[in-house]
């Protein structure tokens, strides 16, 4: 995987392609037995992780579910949902928990000789006093209470400081990783469906999930079975939801 920043930006893809492969995924509920070969589950991880994540923080976890038996618990903590039958699972988790491991690895992974100053002291001072909710929540109490005055006299952002408001800053940026793998496992021709529908106490036992991380969704992973997709594609006009100014 390249580190490196392409600059000025290039556009690799064609509209059409990048449509064509957004328009070609679909959530697939049914998947042939087909295995799902390492390098491409790899690949696609790689793909996933290149999305944009705040501060570059880079707060989720993905467990790979290929051992059969694993997948027969999984298919039941996911009630049995077709879906689930594929030969491949990703728990795709958000990692409030890991910010500050990451503001080390930042400087430990910087891809240049010189970390830059700005970098070193924002991730050692900046970022530590915006993520740290302190035991309890209880420096979020604090800060919250610092920024409605401070904000009076210029914008300011107000989030996150709390625990809540730190799950859900995890979350932003993992469910756009989860989009990512799922374009990338269509690019490679395999068909995804993204599952909610799974009972989160029965999950965290049987992937003995961190208590704070936050699995927001299972990905099912496969080769498209026969009558795979349930229903035709279903979009609300566009007018519904965009406001231009
Ligand atoms: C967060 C999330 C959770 C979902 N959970 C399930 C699920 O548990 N089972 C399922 O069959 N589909 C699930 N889906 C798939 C949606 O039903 C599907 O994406 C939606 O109906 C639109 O269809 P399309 O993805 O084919 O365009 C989920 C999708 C998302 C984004």
């Amino acid at each position: 995987m390249t580190h490196l920043a392409v600059d000025p930006p290039v556009a690799c893809a064609s509209p059409a392609a990048l449509r064509a492969l957004i328009e070609s995924r679909r959530a697939v509920r049914r998947f042939t037995d087909e295995k799902v070969p390492d390098a491409v589950i790899r690949d696609c991880l790689e793909m996933a992780v290149l999305a944009p994540n705040s501060c570059n923080l880079q707060p989720w976890s993905f467990q790979v579910i290929r051992d059969p038996a694993l997948l027969k618990q999984l298919h039941l903590v996911c009630m049995s949902q077709n879906a689930a039958l594929a030969p491949l699972i990703i728990a795709v988790l958000a990692r409030p928990d890991t910010w500050k491991q990451a503001c080390q690895n930042i400087v430990t992974y910087w891809p240049e000789p010189q970390v830059p100053q700005r970098i070193s002291r924002f991730y050692a001072k900046t970022a530590p006093f915006q993520y740290n909710q302190g035991p309890l929540g209880l420096l979020g109490l604090f800060k919250r209470q610092l920024v409605r005055l401070l904000a009076l006299r210029k914008p300011l952002m107000r989030t996150p400081n709390s625990k809540a408001q730190m799950r859900l800053w995890a979350v932003k940026s993992t469910a756009l990783a989860a989009e990512n793998l799922m374009l990338a496992f269509q690019s490679h021709g395999y068909a995804t469906c993204p599952m909610e529908g799974f009972d989160e106490v029965r999950l965290r036992k049987v992937l003995d999930i961190p208590r704070q991380a936050l699995p927001i969704m299972l990905l099912a992973v496969g080769r498209q079975g026969e009558k795979g997709i349930y229903n035709p594609r279903l979009r609300f006009p566009l007018e519904q939801h965009v406001t231009w100014l």
